[in-house]
């Protein structure tokens, strides 16, 4: 009778060759690559290095499910829709395939560069997804009726009290993974790291005007 392979390969004295990266190794090649970026990306692009310290976050970009659960949130809506933040133009790019006219902040003028040549390549008409380099916290949003980010927890409060300020009554802000202290959301979707966090702007203002010590940040 022919023996099996676990026998054959148990005679041979050994296993399936694995590749097992050395933990501490990928670890300390991790930690640099990001230390690297990070350096490069706070002190080297342009217009990054003028954002103040506590409003800086850096690229990371949404998952599949992040992006499919934000989507979820923004069924039923047109019209408008700003990211910011917009990196890759993942969120820019599924939310104009869904009939959006999308525009992307971005401050990181490579990944700008990405997402135009990737709206180029892909065909997408810059009618339905354009890509700006520009600082968000410099930008009126007075026009956009919806409105993505997927930033860092530290900012959301200076972000709702821009949104505040800027939005209209009918719009509807969609936050990645970090909801706004003190805005009641309207829905979520998903769990987690890919939780997304709805919020309908008049909601929030009239919650907001019966409870006027609420602080936002
Ligand atoms: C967490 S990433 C999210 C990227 C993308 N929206 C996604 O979902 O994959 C945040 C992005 O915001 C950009 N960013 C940070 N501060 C900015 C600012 N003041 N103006 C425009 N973009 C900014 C970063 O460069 C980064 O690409």
């Amino acid at each position: 009778m022919e023996d099996s392979i676990e026998v054959i390969l148990q005679d041979r004295g050994g296993v399936l060759p694995t590749s097992r990266p050395h933990p501490v190794l990928s670890a300390c090649t991790g930690a640099l690559l990001t230390g690297l970026y990070g350096v490069w990306s706070l002190f080297v692009i342009p217009g990054f290095r003028k954002v103040p310290w506590k409003l800086k976050v850096p690229y990371l970009p949404s998952s599949k499910d992040q992006t499919l659960n934000t989507m979820k949130l923004l069924e039923g809506r047109t019209g408008r829709l700003a990211d910011l933040g917009s990196g890759d133009g993942r969120l820019v790019f599924a939310a104009s395939s869904a009939g959006f006219q999308c525009t992307g902040f971005e401050i990181n003028s490579i990944l700008v560069a990405y997402a135009r040549s990737k709206a180029c390549w892909t065909g997408v008409p810059s009618s339905q997804a354009s890509f700006v380099t520009q600082d968000f916290w410099k930008t009126d949003l007075s026009s956009y009726n919806n409105v993505t980010a997927f930033l860092s927890p530290g900012v959301m409060g200076v972000l709702g009290e821009k949104l505040l300020q800027e939005l209209p009554d009918d719009a509807c802000v969609i936050a990645c993974r970090f909801p706004f202290p003190n805005w009641p959301q309207q829905s979520s979707a998903g769990s987690g790291l890919d939780e997304t966090f709805a919020y309908d702007m008049s909601t929030v203002r009239s919650h907001l005007r019966n409870v006027p010590n609420t602080a936002q940040k």
